[in-house]
């Protein structure tokens, strides 16, 4: 449990408040005019040309679609899928990011967000292939020195670990170390990033916020997108504990999937408004310590606010919200780390049985072996009584950066989890490279897998 308000930041992923940076944004902003001073230069003409009809006729004309791109053969249609991404083009036709008014920043509502969207994509039609399904995966930690000695390495495997399952699914990722609204700190800092991440990313349709201490430990798994065709937002979380129990941790805030769309735009400014940034963040607070009776804390949080505007403002969010409780969306590491060993033990035991699992192949190509997995893990279940492996891993309450970690825990307990749930993943993705750590305990020492492994063993 959370004890006090001084550690009332255990349940999350925190930043201490720092300053905003001037520095940064100084150079930003000198960045952003040496560009546009190129661009404008060199683009002038057209851009007069286009402005003077383009804001008042929205619907893209075909001529002004890029040329560059590879046309499909007469003979053969090529669908769409089949188009590469061009990143060497961008559209002369002013996007929203010609628009002066329109910008990064929380606190300041962007209106037509999804027409905005579409229209761009019109005009980078690379990038529309495969939209629906595109996920930016957005991390983050603190822009000073780990206070725990250990931090800074334990965030970098983290890190790592999440790059390994971008890799192999083909997303984006982004690690953001500042605070872009700089009284929004510790877990309220989420929100600005996301804000931002869906302006400069509109080719992706789903952002997905995963805190700093979880780490993915199944790599084959992929977020069931058509399970939430009809939401905008996804949580962890169970339904009767929100609405039955009113508690703060019926849902975690830690991970969560948004859709880049108006709707995530206007609630994220509904929700940072019970931020710190906001005149009324001390009311926020008192009404959700009312509202909440486990929530031991004064200060006003991002998780129980999101509870909060599920339970007060469900027919306005809460038709547009997932609360998925089927799969370890992310999960707590103290009911996932103890059984770890025995599922490595259970998958092998059904490697050893089909050869087609244990085949060696480019890792480029695991998600076919994704799909073949699927077939066995038929009946494995979820969550804590069955076997498959859990999606996330969160260290709840550990604080690998400040090293804080709540009272409950010893930090060996904590460092020595977070090792054996990273080792887990990180066999996953050794695999593909011919090894596999000595012990899940080990983050040092590994061993080359022979040929047909886990049907042979390891010399
Ligand atoms: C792991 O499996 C062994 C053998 O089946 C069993 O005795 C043990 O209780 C299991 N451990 C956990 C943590 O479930």
């Amino acid at each position: 449990m959370v004890s006090s308000s001084s550690d009332h930041n255990t349940q999350f992923q925190s930043s201490p408040p720092l300053m905003a940076n001037r520095h940064f944004s100084r150079t930003t902003s000198k960045s952003f005019s040496d560009l546009f001073i190129y661009v404008g230069g060199s683009l002038v003409a057209l851009l007069l040309v286009w402005a003077l009809w383009s804001f008042s006729s929205p619907a893209p004309d075909p001529n002004t679609f890029p040329t560059t791109f590879i046309k499909p053969s007469e003979t053969e249609p090529v669908k769409l899928q089949d188009f590469n991404i061009n990143f060497k083009q961008d559209s002369s036709v002013p996007t929203f990011y010609d628009d002066p008014t329109l910008t990064y920043t929380v606190g300041s509502p962007l209106k037509n967000w999804d027409e905005k969207r579409s229209t761009w994509l019109k005009h980078h039609p690379s990038f529309a292939a495969g939209a629906k399904e595109r996920i930016l995966m957005i991390t983050g930690s603190q822009s000073t020195p780990c206070r725990n000695p250990m931090g800074d390495h334990l965030l970098l495997r983290f890190f790592k670990n999440k790059v390994d399952y971008c890799r192999i699914h083909g997303y984006d990722i982004f690690y953001n170390n500042v605070l872009l609204q700089p009284k929004m700190f510790t877990f309220w800092a989420k929100i600005p990033a996301v804000r931002a991440a869906m302006v400069a990313h509109p080719e992706a349709e789903w952002i997905w916020w995963v805190d700093s201490d979880a780490a993915i430990t199944d790599m084959d798994f992929k977020l069931p997108l058509s399970r939430y065709k009809d939401h905008n937002l996804v949580v962890h979380g169970w339904s009767k504990l929100i609405y039955d129990k009113k508690s703060w941790t019926s849902l975690n805030a830690g991970v969560f999937l948004i859709r880049n769309c108006q709707w995530s735009l206007d609630f994220m400014e509904v929700w940072a408004s019970m931020g710190p940034q906001n005149p009324n963040y001390e009311k926020w607070g008192a009404t959700l310590r009312t509202t909440f009776k486990d929530k031991i804390f004064p200060e006003s949080d991002d998780q129980s606010g999101l509870v909060y505007l599920l339970l007060h403002e469900k027919d306005t969010w809460g038709k547009k919200i997932y609360v998925e409780g089927e799969y370890y969306f992310e999960g707590y590491w103290l009911e996932i780390v103890e059984d770890l060993e025995n599922t490595t033990r259970k998958y092998n035991d059904i490697e050893k049985g089909v050869r087609e699992l244990r085949r060696r192949h480019a890792e480029k190509v695991s998600e076919h072996y994704s799909e073949i997995w699927k077939e066995h893990l038929k009946d494995a279940g979820n969550g804590k009584e069955g076997w498959r492996r859990p999606f996330i891993t969160h260290f709840t309450g550990c604080q690998p950066c400040s090293g804080d970690h709540n009272m409950m825990y010893s930090r060996q307990t904590c460092w020595g989890a977070m090792e054996i749930a990273l080792n887990f993943a990180d066999n996953q993705v050794l695999r593909n490279f011919g090894f596999v750590h000595n012990s899940l305990s080990d983050s040092s020492r590994v061993s080359p897998l022979p040929f047909d492994y886990p049907a042979s063993e390891i010399m």
